[in-house]
C-alpha cells in the first residue's frame, strides 16, 4: 500500500484532468459525425439530455465510490462490498476494461500522431490521397509512433498524479481550448459556412429513431469516460473538501461543449468544400471521416489560403485531437497502474513498466490486424462476419462491457453499498446537496430507470454484435 494517496492540488486541477480524460477523439471526431447523420440539432437535443439525466448521476456515483474507499476499482468494489465475493467481478471488470480500450485507443492515436506528422512534413497532398490511409497503417512507421507516443504518456504518469496527470491537463486543456475556438472562427469566415451550421443547428426529428437514441446514449457514455473506472480512479484523488457533484457538473458542461464546438468546426468545413453535398451520406465512421474525408477537405482550402496555409490548418487540427487523446489516455492507463500500487503494493514506476509492456505487445497485435498479419486481420467470426482482432477489442469491450460496467455501478452503489452511505459522500464538501432536488433525482435515478436503460443497451449490443440481431 502506499503511504499516503496522492490527490489533485485543486478543484480546478481535478475538474481539468476529467475533462481531459472526458474531451476525446469521441467529442472532436465521433461526436460530430454521429450529430451530422442523425438530424443535426435534434441528435444534440437527445445527446444532452442523456449527459445531464443519465451520465451524470453515474459519474457521480463513479467518483463517491472512489474517494470513499480511497482506492482503485478493485480495491473500492472490495471495500466496499465488505468482501463480497461476487461484488468483485465489477471491480475487475472496471480493470480489464479501461486496460483494453486503452489498447485500441493507442493505436487510433498513433494513426492521429502519424498524419500530424506527415502533416508538418508537407504530406497533407498525399493524405488526401485514396489509398493513403490504408497503405499507411500498414507501414512499419506505425511502431515508432506507438514507441514515441508511449513514451510520452507514461513520462506524465511517471511524475505521479498533481505533476504528471494535474500539471499536463492544465497545461494541455486550455491549450486545446484555445486552437478549437481559433479553428473554428476560422472556418466560420469560409464561403459557405454558414450552410453547415444551418445543417447542423437546425433539427431534424424525423431521423430520431431507437437506434440514433441508443447511439446517443452510448456516444454520451462512452464521452464521459464512464465505465472505465476512470472516474473511481479519480474520486480516489479528490479530496474531501471539494464538491462531488459540483465538479461532476463542470466537466459534464466542459465535455458536452467541446462536442458541440467540434460540430462547429467540422459542419462548416464539409459545406465550404462541397455545398451542394448531402451530410447524412457521409461515411458512418469516425475513421473514416478523420482519415479519409478530413484531409481531402483541409487540402481543398489552398484555393484560398495556399499550400501552407491549408498544411497548417490541417496540423493544428491533427495536433489538436492528439492532445484530447494523450490526457485521455494518460486517464485510463493510470487506472491499471493505480491498481497494481494499491493491489500489489508496487511502486508507480513499476506498474507503469508492467502495464506498458503489455499494452505494447497487445496493442501490436492490434495495429497489425489491418493486413499486416493475416491471423489478426482474421481473427473470428461474429455473426458471420470476419472480425479482426482490433475488432473484437473494439466490440466487446467499448460496445459491450461498457454500458455493463455502468449497470454494475448503479447497482451497487444503491442496492450495496446503499443509498445513506452515497449520500453521506456527495455532502462531503457540498452541504447544500442534502435535501435538495439534485439529490432526489440521482437516488432514484440511478436505482431505477438509469440502470434499467443500461441493461436494455446491453442486451441490445450483445444480440446485435455477436447474433447479427437487433431489438431497436
Ligand atoms: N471520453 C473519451 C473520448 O471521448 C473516451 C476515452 C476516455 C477514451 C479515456 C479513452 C480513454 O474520446
Amino acid at each position: 500500500m502506499t503511504a499516503v494517496r496522492e490527490h489533485f492540488g485543486s478543484r480546478l486541477g481535478f475538474i481539468l484532468a476529467a475533462a481531459g480524460s472526458a474531451v476525446g477523439i469521441g467529442n472532436l471526431v465521433a461526436f460530430p459525425v454521429a450529430a451530422t447523420k442523425s438530424g443535426g440539432g435534434a441528435f444534440l437535443l437527445v445527446y444532452a439530455l442523456f449527459v445531464f439525466l443519465i451520465c451524470l448521476p453515474v459519474m457521480m456515483a463513479e467518483l463517491a465510490l472512489g474517494r470513499r474507499s480511497d482506492k482503485d476499482p478493485v480495491g473500492a468494489y472490495r471495500q466496499l462490498s465488505n468482501g463480497s465475493h461476487l461484488w468483485r467481478i465489477p471491480g475487475w471488470l472496471a480493470l480489464i476494461t479501461p486496460f483494453m480500450i486503452a489498447v485500441f485507443y493507442l493505436v487510433v492515436t498513433v494513426w492521429v500522431l502519424g498524419y500530424f506528422i506527415e502533416t508538418v512534413t508537407g504530406n497533407l497532398n498525399l493524405l488526401a490521397t485514396q489509398d493513403f490511409f490504408i497503405h499507411f497503417i500498414n507501414t512499419p512507421k506505425v511502431f515508432i509512433y506507438l514507441v514515441a507516443l508511449m513514451l510520452i504518456i507514461n513520462a506524465i504518469l511517471s511524475m505521479g498524479v498533481k505533476d504528471g496527470i494535474e500539471r499536463a491537463a492544465k497545461t494541455l486543456m486550455p491549450m486545446l481550448f484555445v486552437m478549437l475556438l481559433g479553428l473554428v472562427i476560422f472556418v466560420l469566415t469560409l464561403d459557405n459556412a454558414l450552410l453547415g451550421v444551418k445543417y447542423y443547428l437546425i433539427p431534424d426529428f424525423s431521423k430520431i429513431d431507437g437506434t440514433i437514441i441508443s447511439k446517443a446514449m452510448a456516444q454520451a457514455f462512452f464521452s464521459l469516460s464512464l465505465g472505465m473506472g476512470i472516474m473511481i480512479t479519480y474520486g480516489s484523488y479528490m479530496k474531501k473538501r471539494d464538491s462531488i457533484p459540483g465538479s461532476s457538473r463542470a466537466v459534464a458542461i466542459t465535455d458536452t461543449l467541446v462536442a458541440f464546438t467540434a460540430g462547429l468546426l467540422i459542419l462548416p468545413s464539409i459545406f465550404h468544400f462541397n455545398p451542394q453535398i448531402d451530410p447524412s451520406e457521409l461515411s458512418e465512421s469516425s475513421a473514416g471521416m478523420i482519415f479519409l474525408f478530413l484531409p481531402k477537405i483541409f487540402l481543398a482550402l489552398q484555393d484560398s489560403i495556399g499550400y501552407m496555409g491549408a498544411s497548417a490548418v490541417a496540423a493544428i487540427f491533427f495536433f489538436l485531437v492528439l492532445v484530447a487523446a494523450i490526457t485521455s489516455l494518460v486517464s485510463i492507463i493510470e487506472v491499471p497502474i493505480a491498481t497494481l500500487r494499491d493491489e500489489r503494493n508496487m511502486t508507480r514506476k513499476k506498474a507503469i513498466y508492467v502495464v506498458a509492456g503489455v499494452q505494447f505487445v497487445l496493442a501490436i497485435a492490434c495495429a497489425v490486424s489491418f493486413g499486416m498479419v493475416n491471423w489478426f486481420t482474421e481473427f473470428v467470426q461474429l455473426a458471420g462476419v470476419n472480425k479482426s482482432f482490433f475488432d473484437l477489442v473494439e466490440i466487446i469491450f467499448y460496445d459491450t462491457i461498457l454500458p455493463l460496467n455502468g449497470l454494475l455501478v448503479c447497482l451497487f452503489v444503491i442496492y450495496k453499498w446503499k443509498k445513506a452511505n452515497f449520500d453521506k459522500e456527495l455532502q462531503e464538501g457540498d452541504a447544500a446537496f442534502a435535501g435538495s432536488f439534485s439529490q432526489k433525482y440521482v437516488n432514484f435515478s440511478l436505482g431505477t430507470f438509469i440502470p434499467l436503460i443500461l441493461l436494455l443497451i446491453f442486451i441490445n449490443t450483445v444480440a446485435l454484435k455477436f447474433f447479427g440481431h437487433s431489438f431497436i
